[in-house]
């Protein structure tokens, strides 16, 4: 990254910069505050007493262009880099598991969390208790896979991980949101 490239971190209010990814486990870290974020606005959209269109607004979006991507980082690019550097010691296979099982079960309640916010956007009606059960489950596992991949995955990725391991990560990464890789002059510092 050129020094003059500013970073914006640590809010999680907008979407990750992709300046971060020439570091991807800072580039997932910062999506992890992200998360994390938008599961205070899902609770929110959860327990208030009115629709509120923006905070809908903000979550589709979030879970139609961000989320979706950053599963996709950790399934097909983070986890199997994991389980190869990974030495018996680490035990990670099972903490791999039991996050994937909190992914798949936000996965699977994703349609039904788009379709009625969706649905609630267009008829301008308000969110069904049930819904709002809906809503509040899912933010529940997203906000559990991030804080187990925060306390588990990332520092031992931090440890484990190679820097061609990175190299790969990053470029996978930058082409799933359809950005060149860097140049190679990047590595040679
Ligand atoms: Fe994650």
């Amino acid at each position: 990254m050129k020094p003059s490239e500013t970073v914006t971190r640590g809010s999680g209010d907008k979407p990750t910069s992709p300046s971060l990814l020439a570091n991807p486990l800072d580039f997932i870290s910062e999506d992890h505050l992200r998360e994390r974020q938008i599961c205070a606005v899902i609770d929110a959209l959860a327990t208030a007493d009115a629709f509120n269109r923006q905070k809908a607004t903000t979550v589709l979006r979030f879970v139609n262009e961000e989320l979706n991507v950053h599963l996709r980082d950790e399934a097909e690019d983070l986890f199997p880099l994991l389980a190869r550097r990974c030495t018996e010691e680490d035990a990670i296979e099972g903490a791999i598991d039991r996050i994937r099982a909190d992914q798949d079960e936000a996965m699977r309640l994703l349609p039904e969390v788009r379709a009625m916010l969706a649905g609630c956007l267009d008829k301008g009606a308000d969110l069904s208790a049930k819904e709002r059960g809906v809503l509040s489950r899912f933010a529940g596992h997203v906000r559990r896979h991030l804080v187990a991949e925060n306390a588990i995955l990332l520092p031992i990725a931090r440890a484990r991980l190679t820097r061609a391991d990175l190299r790969i990560l990053s470029k996978h990464m930058r082409s799933r949101r359809g950005l060149p890789d860097f140049p190679e002059t990047t590595d040679a510092e």
